[in-house]
């Protein structure tokens, strides 16, 4: 298949360029062999190749297992699988190393802006001055969606989850859309990474509008990606809006921060959505819906909750951690812990240091930042969570900025998913860049009834 990569756009503006390809596969997408693991099945030895990636990250290639064994591997959650290669994000999780395209999230940060990050993710590099105008002038261009989508908002019921409304309405794109559906298209597939980009956060900021019964705010091309969300967010057509540049500022960073991770969740379901040719926007609705699940993106909504009912509760953080700990009261301290990260999550780092100044700014002082930090301590403290690595992850802080922006806590999976958006789009484009790209069809293991005679009904007890 000829994968797509994203051409030059054909527009009054500068091109913009393809998107780089990722690494030519040297006999396994980008690594290198290091020789065999041995396996013996039953008495009878088997060599596997064994490889490794550009930061030393090495696998037993099993692609040949079933063929050569008959055997299959068996790993709930993919704990100990890798499901692809891929050139876009490295992160350590012993070290707390996370890195963009080989540029550090603490430098990425601090040095750019959103829009940037998510033309690296997309692209490949960062972009000249030229290319980032030509970028950002694209996704100006697509902001509005469809006046006839707007009235979906109408069908919608008031208190509709904001991320049950993403979904559905990123899902309808293809339905007004159909002119960018096909994934072997490069122009296409362009054009829907551009509305993508451009309409999720007027999408994000109607459902809000819809759930506090204000009229819905069009996007204003004259601002920033952070800026427009805001005034769509907080404008009233009766009134001046004035968007507070730390609010704007503190926004930037926690899409920054959010903008890619590798083969979690919510992006291996756009990836494996993806892999069956389904279009742009159905790929990327399955992965609103994969994020919106409370123990991974909804943790951020769940996790200033949890802090809320500790305030209430008189502030003990004690009695929640040892809650916590207790395996059969089914409650843990959302935000904490991670499946990669067994040390502090970088970006939990960065959120938190942007909490501090920009309450300090705002002369705001709020309960959960207080309780989120006690809690940090005593937790960080404690054997149970020091024997298992557990930190605090991208979610425990970031929900203490939301509140302080304003923003209503069913929002907070939603900002995720637009800071997620460049990086999901990155791996749906890489997925189908990959010369050994194929339908995810995962084995089983079957433990059910052996064969079993049919019983009529009449004989059934
Ligand atoms: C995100 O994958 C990604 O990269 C995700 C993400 C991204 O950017 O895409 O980083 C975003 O989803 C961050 C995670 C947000 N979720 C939460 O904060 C929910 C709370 N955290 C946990 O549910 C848990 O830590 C997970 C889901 C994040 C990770 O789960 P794992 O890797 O499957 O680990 P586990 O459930 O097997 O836990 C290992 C041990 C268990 O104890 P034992 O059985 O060994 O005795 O640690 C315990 C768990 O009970 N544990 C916790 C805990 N997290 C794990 N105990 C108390 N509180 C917690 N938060």
């Amino acid at each position: 298949m000829n994968a797509p990569s994203l051409p030059s756009v054909a527009r009054p503006v500068a091109a913009a360029p393809a998107v780089a390809a990722t690494p030519v596969a040297t006999g396994f997408g980008g690594t290198l062999s290091e020789g065999v693991a041995k396996l013996d099945i039953n008495g009878k030895s088997y060599e596997l190749p064994l490889l490794v990636g550009t930061e030393n990250e090495r696998a037993v290639d099993i692609s040949k297992l079933r063929a050569m064994t008959g055997v299959v591997t068996l790993d709930e959650g993919y704990v100990n699988t890798g499901s692809t290669t891929s050139a876009i994000t490295f992160l350590d999780g012993e070290k707390g190393i996370l890195r963009y395209r080989g540029y550090p999230i603490e430098v990425l940060a601090e040095k750019c802006d959103f829009v940037e990050v998510s033309y690296l993710l997309i692209y490949g590099k960062l972009p000249t001055s030229d290319e980032l105008n030509s970028f950002g002038k694209m996704l100006s261009h697509h902001t509005m969606i469809h006046e006839d989508m707007r009235s979906f908002y109408g069908g919608f019921p008031r208190d509709a989850h904001p991320m049950a409304t993403l979904g559905s309405v990123v899902g309808a794109l293809s339905t007004f859309y159909q002119d960018s559906l096909d994934v072997r298209d490069p122009r296409q597939v362009e054009v829907s990474v551009h509305r993508l980009l451009a309409k999720l956060p007027t999408i994000a900021a109607y459902s809000h509008k819809k759930s506090i019964g204000q009229p819905l705010i069009y996007p204003r091309n004259d601002l920033s990606y952070c800026e427009n969300f805001l005034q769509m967010m907080f404008a009233v057509p009766c009134e001046e809006y004035h968007i507070d540049p730390d609010f704007a500022d503190a926004l930037d960073m926690l899409l920054i921060v959010h903008a890619d991770h590798e083969q979690n969740c919510s992006t291996s379901t756009v990836r494996m959505v993806g892999s069956s040719d389904a279009n742009l926007f159905a790929s990327i609705s399955a992965g609103i819906c994969a994020l919106w699940g409370p123990l991974h993106g909804g943790a951020n909504q769940a996790s200033v909750e949890m802090l809320e009912k500790i305030v209430a509760d008189g502030g003990n953080v004690k009695k929640y951690v040892d809650l916590a700990k207790k395996k059969d009261s089914g409650f843990r301290l959302m935000g904490f812990g991670h499946r990669v990260y067994k040390n502090y999550d970088p970006r939990a780092r960065l959120i938190k240091a942007t909490c501090d100044k920009l309450l300090a700014k705002i002369a705001r002082h709020d309960p959960i930042f207080d309780i989120a930090q006690q809690l940090e301590e005593v937790a960080l403290a404690d054997e149970y969570f020091i024997e298992r690595k557990l930190y605090p992850n991208v979610d425990f802080y970031s929900g203490v900025i939301y509140r302080a922006m304003g923003i209503p806590v069913q929002m907070f999976p939603v900002l995720f998913a637009m800071g997620r958006l460049p990086g999901w789009i990155a791996h749906w484009i890489e997925m189908h860049h990959s010369p050994s790209q194929k339908i995810c069809r995962p084995r089983q293991i079957y433990t059910g009834e052996r064969l079993r005679d049919f019983e009529p009904i009449s004989k059934r007890v």
